[in-house]
């Protein structure tokens, strides 16, 4: 189908270390990515407010912690992470269900463990099922929930499911 012929004209390299020349592609597809599929779960007012600015200045200090994968000159998704937290994993849609996600999950992991932490962790809005159901295949736990509040009154609550992994650390 449509992401089969997409990937089979360029089939996906293998996770790579992100450059600054990176910094722009990765914002277009997080802004384009994350409005498709997670705008729903947030107020409508911090919705709207994440333009793709917001998406470039989220990125832009932790590009050093970016891992990519290329699926010919587009790119086809991107990994962050922060200390022990999988912070941003997100692929375009003709990549799904093939082979980046789940390198680019397992190149976080090796990270991670090669800081010499013995467990990761990562926060995932409650109702994004298809990225639970990819964690738990991938070795994740659900290990309860949490919240954020957003708003000026931090009325507005959303819940996240946390989720952890053991690693062994290098
Ligand atoms: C979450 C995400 C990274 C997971 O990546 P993915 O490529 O979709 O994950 P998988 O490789 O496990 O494939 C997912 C689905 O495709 C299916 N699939 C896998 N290979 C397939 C194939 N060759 N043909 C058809 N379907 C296939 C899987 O069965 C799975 O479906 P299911 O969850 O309904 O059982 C990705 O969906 C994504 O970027 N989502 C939007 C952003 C997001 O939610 N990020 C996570 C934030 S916490």
């Amino acid at each position: 189908m449509a992401r089969d012929a997409a990937l089979s004209a360029a089939p996906p390299a293998g996770p790579a270390p992100a450059a600054a020349t990176d910094l722009e592609p990765i914002a277009v597809l997080y802004h384009a990515v994350w409005h498709e599929t997670h705008a729903r779960f947030l107020p409508w007012p911090e919705a709207t407010r994440r333009d793709l600015a917001f998406f470039r200045e989220r990125v832009r200090p932790w590009l050093h912690c970016t891992r990519i994968v290329r699926a010919g000159n587009a790119l086809a998704g991107f990994v962050t992470w922060h200390d022990d937290l999988v912070a941003q994993l997100y692929v375009v849609p003709a990549a799904r269900g093939a082979a980046v996600a789940g390198p680019l999950l397992q190149a976080a992991e090796a990270a991670i463990a090669a800081a010499g932490l013995g467990e990761a962790q990562l926060l995932c809005v409650v109702g994004n099922e298809r990225a639970r159901r990819f964690y738990e295949r991938c070795g994740w736990e659900h290990r309860g929930r949490c919240w954020q509040a957003f708003g000026t009154d931090g009325d507005a609550v959303v819940p996240y499911w946390r989720l952890s992994k053991t690693l062994i650390p290098a």
